[in-house]
């Protein structure tokens, strides 16, 4: 299952009539590693996250998960994969509106074929260790936005993925639910081995990672400047106390090619 890079991407483009939005990327995402991406708004962070997850196909380039070759799987091959190994959280949770919270939960491993009863029984148990067992029987609109990104990470996580995707996870939330949300992400993926590819603008959400990459105007690499924690550290809203409450508990290493 496990390799030394499950995800790796090589000279990766996607141009969208004229814009450029990636232009020769390579990564390689460790088993179990926890990445940020970075850069700023229209940089190619979500172009990137969505070539990496096989929603949309590079016009050159590869992406691999171990052996597969994610970019060369037809769509009904790249959906059961998405299916079955990723799992993907967004801004917005996008829980489907008119499900219960359980139900939002259930769904993907009904999708993946297990029986109701036992679909329903992971779910809650997913809900519950997300700290939301009692928004069970809501709809996403009777629940806070904090509760909405747990249920979301419980619908991400409850197939067992190998990658999580996410996307400004923390982007709506205020700095507390914030900082509760991804602490809760990166614990759970730790606990299950699964490897994270976080895009986020905020330095506190990417200091939860063990490794940022920033992406600047459809290329990896470039000068990290002060833009994430570089310059401002301790202080940009970000007291050194609380640091030290957060370290991972691996090795931090900050990629600052
Ligand atoms: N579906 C699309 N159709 C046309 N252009 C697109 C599409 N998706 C992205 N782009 C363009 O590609 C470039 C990269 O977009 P992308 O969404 O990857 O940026 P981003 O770094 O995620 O930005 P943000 O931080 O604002 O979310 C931008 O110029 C954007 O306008
Ligand atoms: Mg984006």
């Amino acid at each position: 299952m496990s390799g030394s890079a499950p995800l790796s991407a090589r000279g990766l483009t996607v141009s969208f009539g004229r814009t450029e939005a990636l232009r020769g990327v390579d990564l390689d995402v460790e088993a179990g590693e926890v990445l940020a991406v970075m850069g700023p708004s229209g940089s190619g962070k979500s172009t990137l996250l969505h070539a990496l997850a096989g929603v949309i196909v590079p016009d050159s380039g590869t992406v691999s998960l171990g052996d597969t070759v994610i970019s060369d799987l037809p769509e009904p091959a790249r959906a059961q994969l998405r299916l079955r190994e990723f799992g993907f959280v967004f801004q917005f949770g996008q829980l489907l509106p008119d499900l219960t919270a359980l139900d939002n939960v259930t769904l993907p491993l009904l999708l993946t074929g297990h029986s109701r009863r036992r679909a329903r029984r992971q779910a809650a148990s997913w809900l519950e260790r997300l700290g939301v067992a009692d928004t069970r029987d809501q709809v996403p609109s009777e629940v806070s936005g904090g509760q909405a990104q747990r249920i979301a990470i419980a619908r991400a996580l409850v197939t067992g993925p190998r990658v999580v995707f996410a996307d400004e996870p923390t982007g709506s939330l205020d700095s507390l639910a914030a900082e509760s949300v991804m602490t809760t992400l990166t614990d759970l993926a730790r606990d299950t081995g699964a490897t994270i590819v976080v895009v986020t603008h905020d330095p506190r959400t990417a200091a939860h990672a063990d490794r940022e990459v920033v992406v600047r105007d459809g290329r990896i690499g470039g000068r990290t400047g002060g833009g994430a924690r570089g310059e401002a550290g301790g202080e940009a809203g970000c007291p050194a106390g609380d640091d030290a409450d957060r370290a991972p508990r691996r090795p931090v290493v900050r990629t600052r090619a």
